[in-house]
C-alpha cells in the first residue's frame, strides 16, 4: 500500500500570491502532475492540514479544482488556517462521517487504517485535540487491535526546535502519547504545520512532518530567529506499507537531471 502525504497547499484566491511570494495555487498543480506521474499510483492522498491560507470558501474551491484530477481519495482534515467548518462545507463526504464533534474520521478501505484527526481549535494558531477526540481515538483504535493504524493530525505533538512553530504545535501532546502508547498496532503518526521533512519517535512509535508543495519554514534553531520561509525544493512523503512494515519516502517535486542509468549497454558498471 502506497499513501502521499500532501500538506500545507495554502491556497490563496485567484491572482494573489501568499506572503506576495508564492504562487501557492501552481506549486499544487505540480504537485498534482507529480501525483499522476507516480508508478505505481498512492492509494490515497492524506492531506493533512493548511490547505488553503485564509480559510475562504473560494480558497477551498480552487483547492477542489486544483485536485479534481487526482483519480485517488483524498482525506482531508483542517490546519490552523483552515477551519473544522470550512473543510467540512468543503468536502460534505468527509463531513458526514464526523465524529466527537470535530472532523474526526477512519478509513477502513485499505490494508491500513487511516485515522483521521481534527487538531483545529477555531481562531487560533496552536492545536488542540481535547477529550472528546482522545477517547473517540482510543475506542477507535481498540476496535480494531488486529489492524495497523496510522494516525493523522495537523499540529506535531513534539516540539522541533524552530522555536516560532514550536510556540503553536498541539497543547496536549503528552494526552495523545498517553492514548497511542496504549495501541501497539499504531505504526506511526504523520503530521503537517513545519512545511519540513522532519522525524522523531513518539508513544514509542515513528512521528514525522511532511514537507509542502510550496514554501518551507526557514530551517533555523536559533530560539530568537524570526519567522521566515524558504523556497527548498518542493516536496510530499509516500508512505509504503509492505511486509507489516511503514517506512516513509521524501519524493521531490519537479524537474532535476535523471534518469541516468549505472549500467551501460553491456551491463558493466558505467565507469
Ligand atoms: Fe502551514
Amino acid at each position: 500500500m502506497l499513501i502521499a502525504q500532501l500538506t500545507d497547499t495554502h491556497i490563496r484566491p485567484s491572482g494573489t500570491l501568499a506572503y506576495g511570494v508564492v504562487d501557492t495555487a501552481a506549486l499544487l498543480e505540480r504537485a498534482v502532475a507529480h501525483l499522476q506521474a507516480l508508478t505505481p499510483r498512492p492509494e490515497v492522498v492524506l492531506v493533512t492540514g493548511d490547505l488553503t491560507d485564509f480559510d475562504r470558501p473560494e480558497e477551498y474551491a480552487r483547492f477542489r479544482a486544483l485536485t479534481d484530477a487526482l483519480p485517488m481519495p483524498l482525506l482531508p482534515i483542517p490546519g490552523n488556517h483552515d477551519s473544522t467548518a470550512g473543510v467540512a462545507a468543503a468536502f460534505p463526504q468527509i463531513a458526514a462521517r464526523a465524529q466527537a464533534g470535530k472532523l474526526n474520521y477512519v478509513v477502513e478501505d485499505f490494508p491500513v487504517r487511516l485515522v483521521m484527526l481534527d487538531s483545529s481549535v477555531a481562531g487560533a494558531s496552536h492545536g488542540e485535540l481535547g477529550a472528546a477526540t482522545l477517547s473517540w481515538l482510543d475506542e477507535t483504535l481498540a476496535a480494531a487491535a488486529d489492524r495497523p493504524a496510522l494516525i493523522a493530525l495537523h499540529h506535531p505533538p513534539f516540539l522541533t526546535g524552530i522555536r516560532h512553530m514550536d510556540l503553536q504545535n498541539l497543547r496536549d501532546g503528552d494526552a495523545l502519547e498517553a492514548v497511542v502508547a496504549r495501541h501497539s498496532h499504531v505504526l506511526a503518526v504523520v503530521c503537517g504545520h513545519v512545511h519540513r521533512t522532519i522525524f522523531t519517535r513518539f508513544a514509542g512509535v515513528p512521528a514525522s512532518i511532511g514537507p509542502s508543495p510550496a514554501h518551507a519554514v526557514s530551517l533555523d534553531l536559533d530560539p530568537a530567529a524570526p519567522p521566515t520561509f524558504h523556497l527548498e525544493p518542493p516536496a510530499l512523503h509516500l508512505h509504503r506499507f509492505a511486509e507489516g512494515r511503514l517506512l516513509t519516502h521524501v519524493s521531490f517535486i519537479g524537474a532535476y537531471a535523471g534518469p541516468h542509468p549505472f549500467f551501460g549497454p553491456d551491463k558493466t558498471l558505467l565507469g
